[in-house]
């Protein structure tokens, strides 16, 4: 019985490798070689890079570690180590037919491996890697965006006739009412990241949540009451991040009301702590955030996902490049939690008004620098995955985090009062 259940997780990790990649590949098809070696903005790595470095982390950790097989490329532990090259100097790369043969010859020999591997003590590096490749897959595709739109203004170019989204009706702006009580925050099964563990009880008073992202709509009444000119509505930090990043819309922003619905895409932390205060509200919590996705208070449970426990689809929310842009907060109603918040998984990532923090009991895997590092007080939380966060990577426990003044990560957020 042991030996079966190893085995069909060998399949199942093996199934998930292989779906993961494709969706990594996915992204490459049409891509010339500037887009592949130039970095699109000082904060990313080119997307060549990134697809380096997951060969590069996949070899290090199986090749390396489990099998101890020496290096296969040593020159390639300077470039695609992160710890290497600062990200400027990621340019200088092999072309993409070079670097693609990197990842199948280390993929090729990490699976022949897997067939045998002591899955018993190795499981859980397993599924971190898929999920490092995740993240990796989801910031090309973050970095993919912003070029298209540097180039050309990507939304104009889309054309919605065509598009398989329906525009339902005018979400309302409703607030949902959390009533005071107990959960349970984080995930500890063997898929759970570092900074997720360990599971533990959180007392929360009542407190009322936006049942969905703020919409472009919402925003636009922000900026018309001079939101970007007006120092009240900023905290003493976001006022100074404005004045030295003069903006006066989100990144990813267009006039036309054919956005009003969808959510609003591109802003830093502190433009969207700048709307909270401009309506009266602030940003919740990672906790008020995951309490809402997750709890189910009728029974007491936390889900994985804010529908429960099965698996995301096309179906439940905008995730995983599928549509390959936002969609309207209400479009995916059939995934809302028990608590009636619409939008919680995929389509913008989430601001929270939490600094990323160790939970008490913290103990880093597969190294320090996965998660602790950033433990330093100057980066903000993110729940929820956007539309390009792969399934693997995406839960209601799920811990991302940036600087606050990082806007080109498909982000937005619902406010808490
Ligand atoms: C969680 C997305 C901030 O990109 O630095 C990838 C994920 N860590 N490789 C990052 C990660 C190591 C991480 N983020
Ligand atoms: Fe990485």
């Amino acid at each position: 019985m042991k030996f079966a259940s190893i085995q069909s997780r060998r399949e199942e990790i093996a199934d998930i490798l292989k779906a993961c990649r494709s969706r990594t590949l996915d992204l490459f098809t049409d891509i010339d070689s500037e887009t592949f070696c130039k970095q699109a903005h000082p904060d990313f790595s080119p997307v060549g890079w990134h697809l380096g470095h997951i060969a590069f982390t996949e070899a290090y950790w199986i090749l390396e570690s489990c099998m101890g097989l020496p290096p296969l490329l040593p020159q390639y532990r300077t470039l695609f180590a992160a710890d290497g090259l600062p990200k400027s100097q990621r340019q200088f790369l092999p072309s993409f037919e070079v670097i693609y043969e990197y990842l199948d010859t280390v993929r090729t020999q990490v699976l022949s491996y897997l067939e045998t591997a002591p899955l018993e003590k190795q499981e859980r590096l397993w599924r971190w890697l898929i999920q490092h490749e995740s993240q990796h897959s989801e910031i090309i595709a973050f970095i993919l965006q912003l070029r298209r739109w540097n180039r050309n203004g990507f939304y104009t170019r889309l054309n919605f006739s065509q598009s398989s989204i329906v525009n339902p009706p005018s979400p309302s702006p409703e607030m949902v009412e959390i009533p005071a009580g107990e959960c349970e925050m984080g995930y500890d099964a063997i898929a759970a990241q570092d900074n997720e563990r360990p599971t533990h009880q959180v007392y929360l008073d009542t407190y009322w949540l936006d049942r969905y992202p703020v919409t472009c709509a919402q925003y636009r009444e922000f900026m018309a009451a001079g939101g970007y000119q007006n120092e009240r509505f900023w905290s003493v930090q976001g006022w100074k991040w404005l004045e030295a990043n003069p903006v006066c819309v989100p990144l990813y922003w267009s006039d036309s009301s054919d956005w009003d619905n969808h959510p609003v895409c591109g802003v830093s932390w502190y433009e969207a702590q700048a709307y909270a205060r401009f309506v009266g509200k602030r940003l919740p919590t990672e906790a008020e955030w995951e309490k809402a996705a997750s709890w189910n208070a009728q029974n007491s449970q936390k889900s994985l996902y804010p529908w429960g426990n099965s698996a995301p689809n096309p179906k439940l929310c905008n995730h995983n490049c599928l549509v390959g842009h936002t969609t309207p907060v209400n479009a995916y109603l059939a995934g809302q939690s028990a608590y009636g918040c619409c939008d919680m998984l995929g389509n913008v990532w989430e601001w929270t008004d939490s600094w990323f923090a160790g939970y008490e009991g913290f103990q880093p895997y597969p190294y320090r620098g996965y998660s602790q590092t950033y433990f330093d007080t100057k980066h903000r939380v993110l729940r929820g995955g956007s539309w390009a966060t792969r399934s693997w990577a995406m839960r209601s426990s799920f811990r991302n985090w940036y600087h606050p003044g990082v806007r080109q990560i498909l982000a937005g957020f619902r406010c808490a009062r």
